[in-house]
């Protein structure tokens, strides 16, 4: 979802809704160096790999993803040298949205198993070493939820004020717009006490009334709930959502193109997130990331300033933004991202990302798709993310270099915001092949086909129907033919994992952009105590040249994805060729 200044991608996404062979990873000489880095953290050290629990691994055949599945394929996971796994909802949900539409916060969804798998599952990665976030999804509930069918029930009932309402008797509420909903109208009349309540995503999930306290400490009470099971952090979902402005003022005609400036962070968020860091986060060693990074760069600074108390790092959604179906411009990716590291160079911290459950798949929309290039350029992105400051969040199913499935037919999607936008421009009577067309780019269904484990029926993913079609290269692309591939994506992922483990310059040394006109190539240097890491992306399908101040000196190789190790800096790269050295 884009939450961040200025662009609304998520809102677009539904609106129109080799290779190479490795080269050992040296680590930079740090033994001696590492006291001396200011505010270590495990999870600024993290590499956070993300699962959709729905398409990962069936283990009962019922076309669902399960956490059963998901602990048959703990080695695996761990293979990858990830450190840290964000799932998303497993909350108890009647799946309107797949698991954001939560009807108990303390119980298991029954699709994915019981609260006995989720323990086992928790114990299982901590016994690997590897720490676990939870989604949060807490701007709004399922209207399945006990909270919601008691307000709704009466004007007096407690738990009316958990919800927002507008009572009919007024009129109309003023105008609010709803990214899922068929309409794109966010207040929804309810007959039984003849009223509306407000939901800016779907119809099933009304959102939650932050401005009452009780509400809150009910939040806070749950979350203390899991901290206590031992998980390790949080991701808190469309949270910058949370505050309304309750005197409902109306907003000028059009706004809803522009609706993050109005809905983001309204003035009193970072109030909720201060409290839920003094009630809640202060008393464990959780990690926070909330969704979306405000409208400004202040906003999001402030967020995770630790001076402020609030959360630990911001997921901004400039960079993955400036990717459309049409294309995108390396000059302007190479600013964004350089942009958001200046503003985080002192102090906070940062999320490194350019796919997720809600975006196409990276290699689809960052690299190039088509088979000549589709493993080099896979491994171009995800070398991009491993040496990025900030931590990264790697989105399952791309270290395989997993692709967009091309679907052409609306039958073929299950994502609600799709198929309403689908109803709500066929209403209003869009030219309808195009739009399919981009939604083959742009719906969130392009990154939740299953995971391809292998090439047995259904890509090995479950005996049963899919709940999702597979994407029909699962015969080739597959995690068990990249297993035997020592060039494979998924080898090279392994490599790049350990390259940043052993190599703390990418996570805490200093970026500086390199050749910064060059629109082909982004280049730049990581330096901490002296060691400096040099990383240059070929980002185009052509060979293009590179000017470095390093010239053709002397340097040693880290990590090529053609798998050769040139001894000099190069001057010219291959097509979707990424270069890591260490330069002294
Ligand atoms: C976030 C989630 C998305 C969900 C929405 C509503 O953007 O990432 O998947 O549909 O919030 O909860
Ligand atoms: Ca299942």
């Amino acid at each position: 979802m884009s939450l961040s200044s200025p662009r609304f991608s998520i809102l677009h996404s539904f609106l129109i809704m080799l290779c190479c062979s490795v080269i050992t990873a040296k680590s930079v000489a740090q033994s001696n160096t590492n006291d001396s880095i200011p505010n270590r953290k495990w999870w600024k050290e993290a590499v956070v790999y993300q699962i959709y629990p729905r398409s990962f691994k069936d283990a009962n055949g019922d076309g669902i993803g399960d956490l059963k599945g998901i602990i048959s394929k703990l080695d695996y996971i761990k293979s990858l040298g990830v450190t840290a796994v964000w799932l998303n909802p497993i909350y108890s949900s009647p799946n309107d949205d797949n698991g954001y539409d939560v009807s108990d916060y303390r119980n298991i969804m029954s699709d994915f198993g019981t609260m006995a798998d989720f323990d086992a599952l928790l114990k299982g990665m901590h016994d690997r070493g590897i720490k676990l976030v939870m989604d949060l999804v807490v701007n709004h509930s399922s209207d399945e939820h006990e909270w919601f069918q008691q307000s709704r029930s009466s004007r007096t009932s407690p738990y009316r004020e958990y919800y927002h309402w507008w009572p009919a008797e007024n009129g109309k509420p003023p105008y609010r717009y709803s990214l899922f909903d068929v309409n794109h109208d966010a207040w929804m009349y309810d007959k039984t006490t003849n009223a509306y309540y407000l939901h800016y995503f779907s119809r099933k999930q009304p959102d939650l009334n932050w401005e009452n306290p009780k509400l809150r400490q009910e939040i806070y009470d749950m979350m203390k709930y899991w901290a206590d099971k031992g998980i390790d952090g949080f991701r808190m979902d469309a949270f910058q959502f949370a505050r309304k402005d309750t005197t409902w003022p109306t907003f000028p005609k059009g706004y809803e193109k522009n609706f993050g400036q109005y809905y983001y962070m309204v003035p009193g968020l970072h109030g909720y997130l201060q409290e839920m860091n003094r009630e809640v986060l202060s008393k464990y060693d959780l990690m926070t990331v909330a969704e979306g990074a405000g409208n400004t760069y202040e906003d999001a600074h402030d967020m995770v300033d630790a001076d402020r108390h609030e959360l630990d790092m911001a997921y901004a959604f400039d960079g993955i933004d400036v990717a459309k179906s049409t294309g995108y411009s390396v000059l302007k990716f190479k600013q964004v991202f350089s942009k958001w590291d200046s503003v985080f160079a002192e102090k906070g911290w940062l999320s490194i990302f350019l796919a997720n459950h809600d975006q196409a798949r990276l290699v689809s929309r960052f690299g190039n798709d088509r088979p000549e290039f589709r493993a080099l350029s896979s491994k171009m992105l995800s070398t991009f993310l491993m040496t990025m400051r900030g931590t990264p969040y790697y989105y399952n199913g791309d270290e395989l270099g997993m692709n967009n499935p091309g679907f052409t037919k609306i039958e073929q999607y299950r994502d609600k915001a799709t198929l309403n936008e689908y109803q709500y421009q066929q209403n209003h009577g869009a030219d309808m092949p195009a739009y399919l067309k981009e939604i083959a780019f742009s719906s969130r269904d392009n990154g939740r086909t299953p995971f391809q484990w292998d090439d047995s029926k259904n890509a090995g993913f479950t005996n049963g129907t899919p709940w999702i079609e597979v994407n029909p290269d699962y015969k080739t692309i597959n995690a068990a033919a990249q297993e035997k591939d020592p060039n494979s994506c998924l080898n090279y992922f392994r490599k790049l994992t350990k390259l940043r483990k052993d190599n703390l310059a990418l996570v805490y040394g200093k970026y500086t952009l390199l050749d910064k006109n060059n629109p082909n190539v982004y280049a730049y240097t990581r330096e901490l105590s002296g060691k400096k890491v040099l990383v240059m992306l070929n980002f185009t399908g052509k060979t293009a040249a590179v000017s470095t101040p390093f010239g053709s000196s002397n340097a040693n190789p880290l990590l090529c994805n053609y798998g050769d190790s040139a001894k000099t800096v190069k001057t010219e790269l291959r097509p979707y060729e990424a270069v890591v050295y260490l330069l002294n």
